[in-house]
């Protein structure tokens, strides 16, 4: 079969290069190549993850090409409590030979879609949707022939991660994920709640991981500052890994237990709600739904994915 296209936008951290790996290990699919926006660090450093996760992978390479370096209004805020200061565990992972491809990510995606038959491509962002909303805004006929933008953003139908009420992506960026959410581009959106509770890796699944091979050695340390943040917040090593759950409701459906159409609407006020996905779950606003928005996974099979293309 031939495989189908998407591109993947990412601020990589380490929840990133677990999801890129999964995604390189997925024959089903070709990543054409990837775009790096800021967020959990800077552009330029997520760009070295990236290319150190291709590295690690051992799978193909595809091009690397810098994005956004900042949000679109607000300041950079950095996850580095969670990733880390260099977005990868603080354990000196370097690329050791590749390199980024000079090019804009923001214009290679305009250029792919520009190029594609409609519903050719499918887009992953795994971090701000500051490059999505960029290309949106200055190609909106081009990017209007993607087949579906998948997004791991927003609570979801829970809490969040930093406020109550706002995830991280969206939090970092709430104006481009404004224009993302009502550009009428077909949307997934996986929220933060689809990665917790039994979609959580467990201690004795972070070991069958680790033990596994280089590359499940790499998935797991790399995310060793998550890990020790969760054995604080939790008393047990545990890995809530956002983005392989968002990765995993694109790629792989089967592994989607709660999935529904609601009007999402981002909230980009200065308030306490800033950053957050108000999803109206009961038609309160009376507007038609712009996003599918997947809240939980089926933890067996998404679990088996990820040691699947993972090689655990
Ligand atoms: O809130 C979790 C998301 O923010 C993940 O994509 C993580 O990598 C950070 O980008
Ligand atoms: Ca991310």
């Amino acid at each position: 079969m031939e495989k189908r296209k998407i591109i993947i936008d990412t601020d990589c951290g380490s929840d990133d290069a677990m999801a890129i790996a999964m995604a390189l290990n997925d024959e089903r699919y070709e990543i054409l190549f990837f775009s790096v926006c800021a967020g959990n660090v800077s552009a330029e450093q997520a760009v070295i993850n990236t290319l150190t996760t291709l590295e690690k992978a051992g799978s193909y390479e595809p091009p690397v090409y810098l994005g956004s370096v900042k949000p679109l209004v607000r300041e950079l805020a950095y996850a580095h409590e969670t990733h880390g200061m260099d977005g990868m565990g603080d354990i000196g992972l370097v690329p050791a030979r590749l390199k980024v491809t000079p090019g804009n990510g923001i214009l290679k995606t305009i250029e792919a879609l520009e190029n594609s038959e409609r519903g050719e491509i499918e887009i992953i962002a795994l971090g701000p949707l500051t490059n999505l909303a960029l290309a949106i805004r200055t190609a909106p006929d081009a990017m209007a022939k993607v087949r579906r933008i998948s997004v791991m953003g927003s609570a979801g139908l829970g809490v969040g991660n930093v406020s109550p009420v706002a995830e991280f992506n969206i939090w970092q960026d709430p104006e481009a994920a404004k224009i993302v959410f009502e550009s009428g581009l077909p949307l997934l959106v996986v929220g933060w709640d689809a990665c917790l509770d039994d979609a959580m890796l467990n201690k004795r699944e972070i070991e069958r991981l680790r033990n596994s091979g280089e590359l499940g050695r790499f998935a797991v340390d790399c995310n060793r500052c998550l890990l020790e943040m969760n054995q604080w917040r939790f008393g047990d090593p545990c890995l809530d890994m956002a983005d392989p759950a968002a990765l995993a409701a694109a790629l792989c459906p089967e592994c989607i237990e709660t999935c529904a159409d609601y009007y999402c609407e981002v909230d980009t006020s200065d308030g306490i709600s800033c950053g957050a996905v108000h999803v109206d779950v009961y038609g309160f606003s009376g507007k038609q739904p712009n996003a599918s928005v997947c809240s939980k996974l089926k933890s067996e099979i998404y679990k088996e994915y990820i040691f699947k293309t993972l090689g655990a």
